[in-house]
């Protein structure tokens, strides 16, 4: 065929027609995950906007089966409402959104996933989905609308206003094709890690059983809300170098650089000016691609401070507390929260890890409980795709067994692990996985080690216990006999004999406590040891 014939079937794709084709890049992919996907976007929505609102979230789910494969799901939350010139946008347009262009942790990013609902619940059932939001100013809008899938937009098909006060957005949309269940990977697993990691939300969650179940609120602190903060230039690329020059309101390079990123000040300037061959005085809209390679190179040569952290809010230990003893009431409990770093050449990021032990802790499987590791970035689980995350290497990477547990895969052990970044290196736009980066995995390693060792303390103290109270059984049974018997030789009174035995058992119960702190201590060092040794070696 000639070209020109094979060119009239040239054509180009609209973002919305791309992902209804490609639906597993979104999370859309098998029954169970496509169900939590849509939850996965609602909820992540509602925290987001309540988290920037100042807001202390009420957010509702439930989930209606209408079928076979058939549901409809309904979420509603008390945030700022989406203001009604904007719906179209939010729910219709894909990369539209609020999040994309800010360097902000929060829990979106790419302004695809309520958009994304839309789509996947028109495609399956061939219906609109349906919005109420009000801002709180008297007014609230009923809105259906679908995409118009070529156009990238919204196809509102009604709009109604009426008056009343309230503030929220409720959606509700049907979906086919898709499976409930209560299993690890569906949206009841989904909301309660949800509700573990974000203590301050209240969370009523309703199963098609009509099965209500509500997570209450551990803390009433409304985090902290995510500022945006500027790149910082160690992580910067020539690409987005020169995107920003162009886009820039700065007269000149220099004043470019030190206005839009973090930590560049003129001595820094002057440091990247004695590297490059121009002049950083000219215009950063006439920068050339030669250039920019230039400035990238002399940057990676210099040192400057470590971003700012004021961009991440981490739960906090005291709240990860909270709610870990709320939801999972464990035996024994350690929280952490490491210092922030930074990943990829620049970008800000902080670990913070729990172990729970006993109680509801670990994964129930049958009639056993297993071993299970709770991924969370921004406060959002991660449930799929476990395999190929950051987080689930650095767990498995550890030796569970030198911290005493004997059985680790088949003990009700929790390991919980959150990254707060402003930019999570996810591996998909599905975001369920986190790229593999060394310094990611060297900061769980450490928060893990650290944990590690306080279960270990804990353990071997319990194990202790145990032993020495099976001593002091054994010691106590015989003490009986043994005196009946030197009573009678002695020619005494039992009762004296039997009081002074129990007397020296309970002198040397004293005596092992003493003896076991000591071994405790030496344990507790020969871990601390290892770890250093193990920290090094992977350097
Ligand atoms: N429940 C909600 N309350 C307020 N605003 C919302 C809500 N859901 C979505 N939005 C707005 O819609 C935008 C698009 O959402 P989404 O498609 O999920 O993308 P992202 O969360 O990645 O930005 C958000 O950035 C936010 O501004
Ligand atoms: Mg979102």
């Amino acid at each position: 065929m000639h070209a020109d014939e094979l060119f009239k079937e040239f054509r180009e794709t609209s973002i919305t027609e791309f992902f209804r084709k490609n639906r597993a890049h979104l999370g859309y992919s098998g029954r169970l995950r496509s169900l939590t996907t849509v939850i996965h976007e609602l909820v992540t929505n509602s925290l987001d906007a309540c988290e920037e609102a100042g807001i202390l979230p009420e957010i509702y789910i439930e989930i209606k089966s209408l079928g076979d494969s058939h549901y409809r799901v309904i979420s509603a939350d008390n945030g700022p409402g989406i203001p009604v010139k904007h719906i179209p946008d939010v729910f219709g347009k894909m990369l539209a959104g609020t999040k994309f262009h800010r360097n902000i942790q929060l829990r979106g990013q790419q302004g695809i996933g309520v958009a994304g609902v839309t789509l996947f619940s028109q495609t399956t059932t061939g219906k609109p989905i349906r919005v109420r939001t009000s801002t709180g100013n008297g007014k609230v809008n009923e809105v259906e609308l679908m995409i118009d899938i070529t156009k990238n937009r919204a196809e509102i098909l009604s709009n109604r206003e009426y008056s009343e006060y309230w503030r929220g957005t409720e959606i509700g949309c049907e979906l086919k094709g898709v499976k409930f269940s209560l299993r690890e990977q569906g949206p009841f697993e989904y909301v309660r890690r949800t509700a573990i990691a974000n203590p301050h939300a209240k969370i009523v969650f309703v199963d098609p059983e009509g099965r209500k179940t509500i997570f209450e609120r551990s803390s009433e602190k409304i985090p902290k809300s995510p500022v945006a903060v500027k790149p910082h230039p160690q992580g910067i690329e020539v690409d987005d170098l020169l995107n920003m020059a162009k886009k820039t309101k700065a007269r000149k390079v220099s004043s470019f650089l030190i206005s839009e990123f973090s930590r560049v000040s003129s001595a820094k300037v002057k440091e990247i000016q004695e590297r490059v061959d121009f002049d950083l005085n000219k215009n950063p809209r006439r920068l050339k691609w030669s250039e920019c390679e230039q400035i990238v190179k002399a940057i990676r040569e210099i040192k400057f401070l470590a971003p700012p952290s004021e961009g991440l809010v981490p739960i906090g230990e005291e709240q990860i507390k909270n709610a870990v003893l709320n939801i999972l009431d464990p035996e024994f409990d350690a929280v952490l929260t490491r210092p922030p770093k930074t990943h990829s050449g620049g970008v800000p990021f902080q670990v913070e890890v729990a172990v729970a032990y006993g109680g509801h802790a670990g994964r129930n499987v049958g009639d056993g409980v297993k071993f299970e590791i709770m991924r969370f970035a921004n406060r959002a689980p991660l449930i799929f795709d476990a395999g190929g995350c950051a987080i689930t290497q650095a767990v498995n990477s550890i030796e569970w067994k030198r911290y005493g547990i004997r059985d680790y895969e088949n003990s009700p052990f929790t390991v919980f692990i959150n990254i707060v970044s402003t930019h999570i290196p996810y591996t998909s736009a599905g975001k369920q996985s986190v790229a593999e980066e060394k310094e990611i995995i060297k900061e769980i390693r450490m928060a893990l080690m650290e944990v590690g060792r306080k279960f270990q303390t804990y353990y071997s103290r319990r194990r202790r216990a145990e032993e020495r109270e099976q001593k002091r059984q054994i010691l106590m049974k015989y003490s009986i006999e043994l005196a009946a018997g030197l009573a009678k030789l002695a020619n005494k009174n039992e009762d004296e004999i039997l009081k002074g035995l129990h007397k020296l058992i309970d002198k040397r119960m004293l005596d092992y406590i003493t003896e076991e702190v000591e071994e405790g201590r030496e344990e507790k060092e020969e871990a601390e040891m290892d770890d250093l040794f193990i920290e090094n070696s992977d350097q």
